[in-house]
């Protein structure tokens, strides 16, 4: 594989399961050191088999526990990536939960958990890993969106909430530290076969469903999303900045519109 990433050193979260574990294995094997962030024990075997996938081949990469919601746990992360490898290039952040919640049953608790790991997690994470960046130079923020930045959905309105959100944090952050080297960018990833949708991908009335709403006729693979954060990751993206980059089939065209439908 070309080593677009050699000499560069990343930090994903949520990397034990679908599209983070993707996207971390993904900037290893670019020629990255990566550390792989996991949550907690019960998702510890994630990263460190992902870790070791890449070790064994000869690429550098630690994993990295704690939780992005929590400011003290966001700054040792940052700091234990620093400490393996020597400085921070290419932060994503890719945590993210969700869960079906009909507004009107939403208790505050849901809000307040969705929005602090998707929301606030990235805010946490990006302020340290920033610190750093500008202090040798520069460096590259990526936010795993979704394409409900763009489309509102149902029953998940707080996860709708938060992407939205992340779509204004990537855009003001890049603003604000264009003249500092560091891009930020973003991907939307639409539906992907990942265990978050779990659920509907063993049900094949859910999975065709889901199927019928995306131009392209099929579910993604994390690899897809990987490829796409390995290239805004990478010097290649050097004049891009702000940009969101939906990896979606065409499912935020709203292909409900086709043909004046609707
Ligand atoms: C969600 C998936 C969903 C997809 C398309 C993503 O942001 O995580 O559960 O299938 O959007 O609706």
């Amino acid at each position: 594989m070309e080593q677009r990433l050699e000499g560069k050193v990343a930090l994903v979260t949520g990397a034990s399961s679908g599209i983070g574990r993707s996207i971390a294995v993904r900037l290893c094997r670019e020629g990255a050191a990566v550390g792989m962030n996991h949550l907690s024990d019960t998702d510890k075997g994630g990263a460190e088999e992902a870790v070791r996938e890449v070790t064994d081949s000869g690429g550098r990469a630690v994993a990295i526990r704690g939780d992005v919601s929590k400011e003290d746990d966001a700054k040792r992360m940052v700091w234990e990536v620093v400490e393996e490898f020597g400085r921070i290039d290419v932060l994503v952040n890719n945590a993210g939960i969700e869960n079906e919640r009909p507004f009107l049953e939403m208790a505050l608790e849901d809000w307040e958990k969705v929005l602090s790991v998707n929301l606030t997690g990235a805010f946490l994470m990006s302020r340290e890993a920033l610190r750093v960046m500008t202090g040798h130079g520069g460096g590259t923020v990526i936010n795993v969106s979704s394409v409900h930045e763009r489309i509102p959905w149902p029953n998940f309105a707080h996860y709708a909430a938060t992407k939205g959100g992340l779509k204004m944090l990537t855009e003001t952050l890049a603003l604000e530290f264009a003249k500092r080297g560091v891009r930020v960018n973003a991907v939307a990833p639409g539906a992907i076969a990942t265990p978050i949708n779990k659920e509907k991908l063993d049900d094949p009335a859910k999975r065709a469903e889901v199927e019928k709403l995306v131009p392209w006729g099929r579910w993604g693979e994390p690899e897809e999303v990987a490829a796409c954060v390995a290239f805004l990751a990478s010097d290649e993206a050097s004049y891009v900045t702000g940009a969101t980059l939906f990896v979606d089939g065409g499912m935020a065209l709203y292909p409900g519109f086709e043909a004046g439908g609707g």
